[in-house]
């Protein structure tokens, strides 16, 4: 697991606003969910076949005796709570986002960290396909918040239970002849998740798939219906996609509609979601339809530092404070804290006296202005204002310090 290190924190909130931003312009309301849960949760939601609840949950015994488990998503806890606290009487669909860390025990490497950040947004409570465009579309103003272009949006749909079952006999038929010949993991998943083999990434697998139906073929008129008035409703908002046959998404939840969003510069998905219209039933409660979608941020990072962002973030330090002697060092701290307050953010290097050390921070900071403050400023109440790009002095008195340090930053 990371550490989040201060150099790297302006792009965590410039993800963090354009998350929060884009998420309140459509109007979903931010909801908290706690990092445990009951492993129960994630077992009857995510599906005890898939790989996040077999080989990647962080799951353990409490004192208690029960069984919780690390949050790996974000859904279930978001569903658990719709019913806990009888979210759809306040709002119906109910639209939330959620932005926090998860936990999946997966082998790390780049793109695949056990901690990992995820922003996401559930609409529940409505299953027309207004709603799965909607989804799509917060995502795309996020990606354009963020400056992320070449986006490609790859979608498909799984069907429902009246038509799934066909299409999975179809499948397994096809593959039926040919078990032999997948990998180990692809001849497990066989019996117990035969939609994953579309996904194996394995060579001998990939080449089997060429020739496997398609759900298309299989989906009944409902569904059908639904993916069409999908595809309409994006067409209608210039979103360019990819049809996906073989996208089939890890957790058994899914419905109909799944997509996946991916970017040139990383060999995995930056987010991916879909439709969960039966998740609500395999929790013990009624039929609620659900959409939503989860984008990896750590993922986002990376792209967006890449070449393909042309965003500079800003420096938010443009003061800093020098002191020289004793003196000038003691009422220091009073006099950044009325700047403070006026919210300028001032740094300092307090604990070195000497000038030169502390003004070669100053160069380091890259600020506009330096004040410097030494025995003769103390004694006249005023202090030294110096422009860092032109290198210009002036001598203001204290008394006039914010608004002269307001008139140089604007
Ligand atoms: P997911 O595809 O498992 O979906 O995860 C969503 C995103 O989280 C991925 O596309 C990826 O960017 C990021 N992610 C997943 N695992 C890791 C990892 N180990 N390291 C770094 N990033 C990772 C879900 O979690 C669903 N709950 C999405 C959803 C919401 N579907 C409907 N509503």
């Amino acid at each position: 697991m990371n550490d989040i290190l201060p150099k790297d924190q302006i792009w965590w909130d410039l993800v963090g606003q354009a998350g929060r931003r884009v998420a309140e312009l459509h109007n979903f309301s931010f909801i908290e969910t706690p990092l445990l849960e009951s492993a129960a949760l994630f077992e009857a939601g995510i599906g005890v076949n898939t790989d996040i609840v077999e080989k990647e949950m962080f799951s353990f015994r409490t004192k208690g005796g029960d069984t919780v488990a690390l949050r790996p998503e974000g859904t279930a806890p978001v569903m658990r709570s719709y019913f806990q606290h009888q979210l759809g009487y306040f709002s119906s669909p109910l639209k939330v986002f959620y932005s926090g860390p998860m936990f999946r025990y997966e082998r790390p490497q780049a793109g695949r960290e056990r901690q990992f950040h995820q922003w996401g947004v559930e609409i529940i409570g409505d299953g027309d396909p207004v709603y799965d465009a909607a989804v799509i579309l917060v995502c795309l103003d996020f990606f354009n918040e963020v400056k992320l272009k070449d986006i490609q949006l790859k979608i498909n749909t799984l069907g429902c239970r009246v038509c799934r079952p066909t299409y999975r006999q179809k499948l397994k038929d096809y593959y039926r002849l040919r078990k032999s010949k997948l990998c180990k993991d692809c001849q497990r998943r066989y019996d117990k998740n035969a939609f994953r083999l579309l996904d194996c990434k394995e060579e001998e697998c990939l080449k089997m798939r060429g020739g496997a139906p398609i759900i298309l073929d299989y989906l009944c008129q409902n569904c059908n219906n639904h993916f069409k008035s999908l595809l309409e409703i994006i067409e209608d908002n210039n979103v360019v996609y990819e049809p996906d046959s073989y996208l089939v998404r890890g957790l058994d939840y899914y419905n109909r509609t799944v997509f996946q969003f991916h970017h040139p510069s990383s060999p995995q998905e930056l987010g991916g979601g879909g439709r969960y219209d039966y998740l609500a039933e395999l929790l013990g409660g009624r039929m609620i339809p659900g959409v939503g979608v989860a984008l990896g941020l750590e993922r986002i990072i990376d792209a967006v530092r890449g070449r393909n962002a042309n965003i500079q973030p800003k420096l938010g330090m443009k003061i800093f404070w020098v002191a020289v002697g004793d003196q000038a060092q003691k009422s220091s701290l009073k006099l950044m804290g009325q700047l403070r307050r006026a919210g300028v953010i001032v740094g300092e290097n307090l604990g070195r006296k000497s000038l030169r050390a502390q003004l070669k921070a100053v160069n380091r900071a890259k600020v506009k202005v330096a004040l410097i403050f030494g025995q003769k400023e103390v004694f006249e109440g005023t202090i030294i204002i110096r422009d860092m790009e032109t290198g210009g002095q002036e001598t203001v008195f204290l008394k006039n310090l914010i608004e002269e340090v307001r008139k140089r930053l604007r």
